[in-house]
């Protein structure tokens, strides 16, 4: 080993989680278990569900890793878990499962910020993966954290320093996602869906409205959500649905409204990182959490970043989704500055990553 081992645990929303990460960036072992079949038929997560489906998961996910790893426990150097945000029942299977595991074990606890592990997927490697034909993220960046809980822009000057730029100040953007997946009919998660249903749209000129809240890095997408609502009230007036409730739009028109949500997303967010970033004199662009396994998002803002020389990182699309590898690259950088959480640490649901 060249450097620290961590196990690290994630479990605040609902996928559960655990790595071993060496040196804060190469992938010894990465296992995610998703509670998405779980939750589809409800449309959304149920909080009393995912927490207890952590407790039904965690120690088969940890069987799993150490049969992947070619370790032992005596190489582990320190265990790393999510303490916030979340969901608190959720967060809590993590926390007292990496408590039991320290206690037992005699390894130190570092306690991880989810959205802080988001940015730190940037600097993950998957095992064999040349380390040549994935450099580090250069400072200063800007990291543009797109998830189903959160959407926010900072600028990091070094490691661990972060300068809140923007924020959203209502709805996530993964949130927007699920909710107009639901009004199109597409199901639960609405994210994959739109992609995939935008992907097959003939007419690619629907206008949906952006929100661009002035000069701030600001995003706003609850308006996006109700024009939406009244877009797809409208189609379904036009096919002739108005008074058949259970009757689906074509999937010709569902294709292309998806095609013009997505296009309204990804225009507000790229634009935004793009100008943050020529303003602070940023050198990299880091981009994480769930939404940015869209490749449309990703595309555009590589694209953009690319015109202007600057190296746009983003992760497999299953490390920008909850995992547990993303835990390990944060905790490790927390680990190396001496930081150690006692076994009274606690979950911290509305747990921030910056103030402004
Ligand atoms: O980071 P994540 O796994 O969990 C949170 O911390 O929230 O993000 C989940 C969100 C969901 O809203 C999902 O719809 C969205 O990420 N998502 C996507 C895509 N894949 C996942 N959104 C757009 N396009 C995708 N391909
Ligand atoms: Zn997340």
């Amino acid at each position: 080993m060249s450097g620290p081992l961590l196990l690290s645990i994630e479990s605040s929303c609902d996928e559960t989680g655990i790595a071993l990460i060496e040196d804060g960036r190469r992938i010894v072992s990465n296992v995610v278990a998703s509670q998405v079949a779980l939750h589809a038929p409800s449309g959304g997560i149920v909080p009393e569900v995912a927490a207890r489906a952590h407790l039904r998961w965690i120690v088969p996910v940890l069987d799993e890793v150490w049969a992947d790893a070619g370790v032992a426990w005596s190489d582990v150097d320190g265990i790393a878990v999510t303490y916030g945000p979340g969901l608190a029942g959720s967060l809590l299977v993590g926390i007292n499962f990496a408590k039991a595991l320290a206690w037992v074990h005699d390894k130190p606890l570092i306690a991880v910020n989810h959205l802080e592990g988001h940015v730190y997927a940037g600097w993950l490697l998957d095992p064999g993966e040349d380390e040549a034909s994935r450099p580090e993220p250069i400072f200063p960046l800007v990291a543009l954290v797109v998830s189903g809980g959160h959407t926010f822009l900072a600028e990091m000057t070094d490691h661990l320093t972060y300068r809140l730029l923007g924020t959203t100040v209502d709805d996530a953007a993964g949130e927007a996602f699920d909710k107009v997946g639901r009004l199109l009919g597409l199901g639960y998660p609405g994210g994959p869906a739109i992609q995939r249903a935008a992907e097959g749209a003939i007419r690619r000129d629907v206008r949906f409205p952006r929100a661009w809240m002035g000069d701030t890095y600001d995003w706003s997408f609850s308006g996006l959500k109700t024009a939406a609502r009244r877009i797809v009230t409208d189609a379904r007036a036009a096919e002739g649905l108005a008074d058949e409730p259970d009757a689906r739009l074509s999937e010709a028109t569902v294709a292309e409204l998806a095609w013009g949500f997505q296009d309204a997303v990804v225009d507000v967010l790229v634009t935004k990182t793009i100008r943050a970033a020529e303003a602070v004199g940023a050198r990299s662009i880091v981009l994480g959490g769930g939404v940015a396994a869209n490749s449309v998002l990703r595309d555009r803002l590589r694209s953009e970043a690319e015109d202007r020389s600057l190296p746009l990182i983003v992760p497999r699309p299953a490390l920008c989704t909850d995992n547990g590898a993303m835990i390990g690259a944060a905790g490790a950088r927390r680990f190396a500055a001496g930081e150690r959480a006692g076994l009274d640490l606690d979950a911290r649901p509305s747990l921030p990553l910056a103030r402004r």
